[in-house]
């Protein structure tokens, strides 16, 4: 009886290891320092695109500026894989804990401001007001999600 018992028990912690091993994202392979640097390089990145779009979609160079906003989209998507649990402190962060607190609102705002490049792919070479829409849908991400999210700098 108590072997049987026994042999249930290290099966079921068996399968409860293996369940965690394989639900983790696969960032939280990467360090803490991987992590901190490689998104604040992606934020870096995507600050100079977005300057380079409102540049491009100013002079009528649309094919430029709406490839520039797919590359946007996508680093946003990458973003929402380097803020795991281990990425909180050090490396000069100035993520805020206010996002491991309201996750779900973080990850939209990302989500959302990822939708809204590709929005603006379909919308920008018929808007009768560029930098509106640029503004609208592009720069009011970041101070949205800055203002909450970010510490100052
Ligand atoms: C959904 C949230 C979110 C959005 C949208 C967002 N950011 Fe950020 N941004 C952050 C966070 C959080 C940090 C701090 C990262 C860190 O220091 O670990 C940051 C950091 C930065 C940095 C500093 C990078 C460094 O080297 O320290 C720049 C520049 C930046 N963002 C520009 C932008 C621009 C420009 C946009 C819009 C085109 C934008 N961000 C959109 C959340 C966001």
């Amino acid at each position: 009886m108590i072997k049987k018992y026994n042999i249930n028990i290290f099966k079921y912690i068996f399968f409860i290891l293996v369940s965690i091993t394989f639900s983790q994202p696969a960032n939280s392979d990467l360090s803490s320092e991987e992590l901190i640097k490689g998104r604040k390089a992606i934020f870096s990145k995507n600050y100079s695109t977005a300057k380079k779009v409102q540049t491009f979609a100013s002079q009528g160079d649309f094919e430029r500026a709406k490839s520039l906003m797919l590359e946007m989209s996508e680093n946003y998507k990458n973003l929402l894989e380097y803020f795991p649990d281990n990425s909180k402190e050090g490396f000069k962060t100035e993520a805020l804990p206010a996002i491991w607190e309201n996750k779900d609102e973080f990850n939209n705002l990302m989500t959302k401001s990822s939708n809204d490049m590709i929005k603006l792919t379909k919308i920008i070479e018929t808007s009768d007001d560029i930098k509106g829409s640029l503004g609208k849908m592009m720069w009011a991400n970041c101070k949205a999600c800055h203002s909450k999210f970010r510490a100052l700098h």
